[in-house]
């Protein structure tokens, strides 16, 4: 088996890469133009193995696509790259139109000319948009995307079926919920709020922080998309839920308490444009299907999560330089203190 991951030098992607290397005989192509969130670092551990090859190249890229299928003719892609930040898709919503969108696009054409064997489309709990308790969105579920990261993200998720309905692709589409775990780049709420934590800068909380997530470990995250690369059914959707849900303040509480930091450096400032209240998934289908389940607590995620930050200091300092202060000052200079 053959598989040619997109956007695997990313926090999710490089995750299942380090697996599908380490726990299967698989042989993996890791595509990847490395933006700011793309990081070989994170690939390490695997970046020796004969079996793994990165390729430096844009999913936009219709020639840079057609080449690497032409030449490594895999068995299955596995498609994670995107923007995937929606602060970023409302500061600047182009670039994410263009890469999960067009990307997706020119994606799914090569691998329909190629006859790949199956298209695994990575996707999101936001794409059903804010849920009122206690609702739990299952894959028949309207979508009902709010910011352009997530109508980018459902766009996609109806080109990619169409794919199947109309040219008999064998797409599989995952739906998740928010990741968390190592290696995630700290413009996101978990790793974002540790790093601040560990300088004792101000933790910035959007609103009245009783947004809820569903907290998902990365690692069970990678399992359920091989379970439904492996076990799915063609043209079939299947969330994948941590089972875990919070409000966002109760997760910043609990990382202040785990890292002996102070509530004082709690900071509630002005609310995210058009931010969802509640996601919720069900993820039967999976189980049933699939025989998968997460298997993180959120208490062990949390506290390993913590640590991995506090031992890899380094990788958190060469990530935030740079473009990163830049985004930081865009995104939170102008939110004032509520
Ligand atoms: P990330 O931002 O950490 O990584 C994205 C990766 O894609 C990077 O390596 C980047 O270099 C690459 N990339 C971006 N544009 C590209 C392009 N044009 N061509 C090739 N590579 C490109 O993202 P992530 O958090 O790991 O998310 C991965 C996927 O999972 C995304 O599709 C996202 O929508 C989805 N998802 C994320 C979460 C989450 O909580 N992070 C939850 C559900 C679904
Ligand atoms: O639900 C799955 C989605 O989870 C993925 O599709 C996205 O790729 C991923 O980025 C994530 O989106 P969210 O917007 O939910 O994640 P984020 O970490 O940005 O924010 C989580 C919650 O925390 C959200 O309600 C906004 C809030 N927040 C976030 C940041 C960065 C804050 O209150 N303050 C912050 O500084």
């Amino acid at each position: 088996m053959k598989i040619l991951v997109t956007g695997g030098a990313g926090f999710i992607g490089s995750a299942f890469v380090r697996m599908a290397i380490l726990e299967t005989d698989w042989r993996v192509v890791n595509f990847d133009k490395l933006t700011y969130a793309g990081n070989l670092e994170n690939l390490l551990e695997v970046e020796d193995s004969d079996r793994y090859r990165f390729l430096h190249a844009d999913i936009c890229d219709e020639r840079a696509v057609e080449a690497a299928l032409a030449e490594e003719r895999p068995d299955a892609i596995v498609h994670f790259a995107a923007e995937s930040h929606v602060d970023r898709s409302i500061l600047s919503p182009e670039p994410v139109i263009h890469t999960n969108f067009r990307g997706s696009f020119t994606l799914l054409e090569a691998a329909r000319r190629r006859g790949i064997g199956r298209f695994l489309h990575v996707s999101t709990d936001e794409v059903y948009g804010s849920l009122a308790a206690p609702l739990e969105a299952t894959e028949d579920f309207p979508l009902n995307a709010s910011s352009p990261y997530s109508a980018s993200k459902a766009a996609s998720d109806l080109l990619a079926r169409s794919y199947f309905t109309t040219y008999g692709l064998p797409v599989v589409i995952t739906r998740a919920s928010n990741n968390y775990g190592p290696y995630q780049f700290p413009e996101k709420l978990i790793p974002l709020m540790i790093a601040n934590a560990f300088e004792d800068r101000p933790l910035p909380v959007y609103g009245d922080g009783m947004q809820v997530r569903d907290w998902l470990y990365v690692e069970d995250h990678c399992r359920g998309i091989l379970a439904a690369l492996e076990k799915g059914r063609d043209g079939e959707i299947y969330n994948i839920g941590g089972n875990r849900s919070l409000p966002n303040i109760e997760v910043v509480r609990r990382i202040l308490a785990a890292t002996g930091k102070p509530e004082s450096l709690i900071q509630f400032v002005t609310d995210r444009l058009g931010h969802d209240r509640r996601y919720a998934l069900s993820s039967e289908k999976l189980m049933r299907d699939a025989g998968w389940r997460p298997l993180m607590d959120f208490e062990t995620g949390l506290s390993r999560t913590i640590e991995w930050y506090r031992a890899n200091a380094g990788w958190v300092a060469r990530v935030r330089s740079g473009a990163y202060r830049e985004y930081y000052e865009r995104n939170y200079g102008q939110r004032s203190v509520r």
